[in-house]
């Protein structure tokens, strides 16, 4: 298993390129099931959730080609499976963004249950309200959900409680039901207005896809298009915690500062020195850093995917930080990963509380998640010696090159086989 080496110390200085964001590629990708035709996907990140997921498209009947390193050709001739099966939704949840378009094409659908991970429970119930008010038929049994509907008709669904994958689960469904369809409640998040742009492309009549309420009206067939990917606001902020804590003067560049408010004020607000302009954020580290309370919420408030980064970046900031988890139950497992480290973290339910500023230094740190996993490499940018994290195969997941990235502007930092 690789494992990353980390000398810390060393500031940051000069330009990353951001890459497109891993949460519109994967429903991006279950899309194109929808049709028969041919879709072309630009800015894709290579990481590996994108490489399960071509398998698990191969599966299903699709020819997936990866042209250049950062796009796909894609196209779903015939569906010849029903069935994403329990090997692959089990290393990666957003297996499940196939059961819409699944149902929708072909009227059948057969996932396994995700069930629990490292960071919470993290059921389905509210994609399967959904495609039930739809006119499916749900049954879950043996371990899998099942779906099944002649055509799927347009409804009036009001999610109980915010969901992104649900929200984008539901939309693609909805695009070829007979008639319209309204989702209410639905995720505000950049990656469900992405993919409403691509459905768009293909022939879907969306609207509203970025706000609370919105309108499908069904077609009948989708087409072939093209669509490049937006770039990824979690990257960019993990980024953005580096350059914080490390010191330096670093640039990022092919992003999009307008998806990163409230990170960007956050980080203000402990006294980061950033600069926004357009499709770049510069951050200027070196300044003292000061704690500052944060609450994650779905967007536009501060992401849970943020929430591990930006407790690295508090241990080293003065004073006493507040952190409230308030979307998943259980994602602290880096916190008692970077005491390990030297800091100084309390977890009471929902709540971590970070005294600061720690004198961090290396040691041997594992972590169960992508995010966590981030905040561990953040703190050994920073740590007195050398860390090893191990188990980075989380982290392959969802960065793209992370390790190349951080070398290119400085940081002290190798990929060990
Ligand atoms: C997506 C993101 C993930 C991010 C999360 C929250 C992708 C591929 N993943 O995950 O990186 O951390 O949003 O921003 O885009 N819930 C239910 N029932 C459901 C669905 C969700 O109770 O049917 C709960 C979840 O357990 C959680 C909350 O709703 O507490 C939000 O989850 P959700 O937005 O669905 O997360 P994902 O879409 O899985």
């Amino acid at each position: 298993m690789d494992k990353l080496k980390i000398k810390g110390g060393a500031p940051l200085q000069g330009q990353i390129q951001i890459s497109g964001a891993k949460n519109s590629a994967l429903p991006a990708m279950a899309a194109t099931l929808l049709t028969a035709e041919e879709v072309t996907l630009e800015n894709l990140p290579m990481v590996n959730d994108i490489i399960t997921t071509r398998r698990l498209l191969r599966e299903l009947g699709s020819e997936v080609e990866f042209p250049s390193n950062s796009s796909a050709r894609l196209k779903t001739r015939n569906v010849i499976s029903h069935e994403a099966p329990y090997e692959l939704v089990k290393t990666m949840r957003a297996s499940v963004l196939v059961l819409g378009p699944l149902l929708a094409r072909s009227g059948r659908a057969r996932v396994s249950m995700p069930g629990g991970c490292a960071i919470g429970a993290r059921p389905i119930d509210l994609h399967i309200k959904g495609f039930e008010k739809l006119g499916a038929s749900v049954a879950t049994e043996y371990g899998y959900v099942e779906a099944t509907a002649k055509r799927l008709k347009g409804a009036n669904i009001v999610f109980e409680k915010i969901t992104v994958t649900g929200t984008e689960n539901l939309m693609m469904a909805a695009t070829l039901a007979e008639g319209t369809t309204t989702l209410g409640n639905a995720a505000l998040e950049p990656e469900v207005a992405d993919l409403a742009q691509l459905l768009n492309k293909m022939g879907a009549k969306i609207s509203g896809a970025g706000t609370s309420t919105i309108t499908i009206e069904g077609v009948d067939t989708l087409h072939g298009a093209k669509h490049s990917i937006i770039p990824d606001r979690i990257e960019a902020g993990t980024f953005l915690a580096a350059g914080a804590m490390a010191g330096g003067d670093l640039e990022l560049v092919s992003c999009d500062p307008g998806h990163l408010t409230s990170v960007i004020s956050k980080f203000r607000e402990a006294g980061v020195n950033i600069e926004e302009g357009k499709g770049r954020v510069r951050v200027r580290g070196g300044s003292p850093l000061r704690s500052a309370d944060v609450v994650t919420h779905e967007y536009p408030g501060f992401a849970t995917d943020m929430q591990a980064q930006y407790m690295a970046l508090m241990t080293q900031a003065n004073g006493i930080s507040l952190i409230t988890e308030s979307i998943f139950e259980n994602r602290f497992i880096h916190a008692s990963e970077l005491v390990r480290m030297g800091a100084n973290i309390r977890i009471d339910g929902s709540r971590a509380v970070v005294a600061g500023k720690s004198r961090l230094t290396g040691a041997t740190v594992i972590a169960s998640d992508l995010r966590a996993s981030a905040s561990l490499v953040l703190a050994a940018l920073v740590a007195k010696g050398v860390t090893t994290v191990d188990r980075i195969y989380h982290l392959d997941r969802g960065y793209e090159k992370l390790e190349e990235k951080l070398r290119s502007v400085g940081a002290h930092i190798d990929r060990v086989k």
